[in-house]
């Protein structure tokens, strides 16, 4: 079984939870903004002059950029830039590296909006209705069946802030940042964002940004947080119906049906690592969104949560043991049914797609054509969801289901 052991542990390296993605640590860039020896105060304003590296496109943008300083020693400032025009006047704004100016510019996709089929198709009548929630803001909620799969909308970001912007520059200058990001889009967009549910006091801006960003990653896993106005109505849970899947190349998001929706129940995705227990869910809610978590697991009763909380202590144990058993097929195939019934149980469905794949890698070692076929379509179909239909792990998939006995792995055990 030698070459299919690597291919499972391999597999499974490469599977870890996009969501979960922190940001890289890329090497120092060298500065082209501060002059030699003499750093300017973090949030003091500087000019545009870029050096060689981030060499870009700026005719793109509809109004000037503006950069300041930072104390990061990954790249010295981040920019804001606006395109009012994207997406046909709707407009964007991005505060970040110019870096990833860079590469959002360099993205024929993004400079060239008109020519995404899914910008040209008139909006589908939205299968859910906004409705107002006591003390809750709104919800979303199904006005017909979703099936399992559905990309119930696609909806796109209209402020992005580098996260990076909250630990290296002062409040005071976001803030700043986060009004001029707003005033330089078109009216009715400004209306959406300020229309948009606020919780925390203070700052409308930071408080809209706070209670409403959703994580998103661009370029090589640099992390921010955006505005996305339909989508942030979309309330959390613990262990939610939907989620969300953002693509940097059109800064659109998707929202999936993670299994299928009864009329009349309310959208939902996780803001949170889902398999934390649910004490630990509280804090993380409290301490980020500045939310008490009020969904139907955590307001559930003891016994209720006890049982949760037990299924994801196995969860985390019967992970530990699958990577123990990553060489013994036989051993291997029992931890993995285990957890997928596991994940069942708990409703976290999000996390399936990659232990449908091991598993079908494993009943194929194992030479059960059967059900390597059958996990192998349960992993198409999860991973079509989760990663999207184009992604590398669907196009892996769909190609593996074509003939599991010819896939490496095949009777290797
Ligand atoms: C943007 O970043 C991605 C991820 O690092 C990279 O693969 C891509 O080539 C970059 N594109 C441009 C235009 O820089
Ligand atoms: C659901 O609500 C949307 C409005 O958000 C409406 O356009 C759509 O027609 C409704 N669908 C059904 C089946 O009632």
């Amino acid at each position: 079984m030698k070459a299919a052991v690597s291919f499972v542990s391999l597999a499974w390296l490469s599977l870890v939870p996009t969501e979960f993605v922190l940001a890289a640590s890329s090497p120092p860039t060298h500065s082209t903004c501060s002059p030699p020896g003499l750093r300017p105060a973090p949030g003091q304003l500087c000019s545009l002059e870029e050096g060689p590296e981030f060499a870009y496109d700026d005719s793109l943008w509809t109004h000037d950029v503006q950069c300041f300083y930072t104390t990061s020693n990954q790249e010295s400032k981040l920019c804001l830039y606006t395109d009012a025009n994207f997406k046909f006047g709707r407009g964007i704004s991005i505060f970040t590296r110019p870096s990833i100016a860079a590469n959002i510019t360099g993205q024929y996709k993004f400079r060239h909006p008109e020519q995404l089929p899914e910008f040209l198709s008139p909006p589908a009548q939205p299968p859910y209705e906004q409705v107002e929630l006591p003390g809750r803001g709104v919800g979303l909620f199904a006005n017909r069946t979703i099936q399992r799969g559905e990309v119930i909308f696609v909806d796109t970001s209209v402020i992005l802030l580098a996260r990076e912007a909250q630990s290296s520059l002062p409040r005071s200058t976001i803030k700043k940042i986060l009004w001029r990001a707003l005033e330089q889009l078109p009216e009715p967009t400004q209306d959406m964002v300020f229309n948009l549910h606020r919780q925390t006091g203070g700052d409308a801006m930071a408080d809209i940004m706070q209670t409403n960003g959703l994580g998103q990653v661009i370029g090589d896993g640099i992390r921010h947080l955006a505005i996305v106005p339909d989508a942030a109505r979309i309330n959390h849970d613990c262990r939610p119906n939907a989620y969300y899947r953002f693509d940097d190349k059109t800064m659109e998001l998707s929202i999936i049906a993670l299994r299928d929706i009864k009329s009349g129940e309310e959208l939902t995705f996780t803001y949170i690592d889902p398999e934390l227990p649910r004490d630990e869910r509280r804090e993380r809610l409290q301490k980020s969104w500045g939310f008490e978590c009020s969904c139907s697991l955590c307001g559930a009763s003891g016994d209720v949560v006890v049982g949760s909380d037990n299924r994801l202590e196995l969860i985390k144990n019967t992970r530990k043991q699958m990577v123990e058993a990553a060489s013994k097929p036989f051993e291997l195939i029992n931890h993995l049914e285990k957890l997928i019934d596991l994940y069942d149980q708990e409703g976290l469905h999000a996390s399936k797609p990659r232990f449908y794949e091991i598993a079908a890698y494993t009943y194929s070692q194992l030479g059960d054509d059967k059900r390597a076929l059958e996990h192998g379509k349960l992993a198409v179909e999860y991973w079509s969801a989760i990663a999207g239909k184009g992604s590398g792990e669907a196009r892996r998939m769909r190609e593996f289901v074509k003939d599991p006995k010819s896939h490496p792995s095949w009777r290797s055990a």
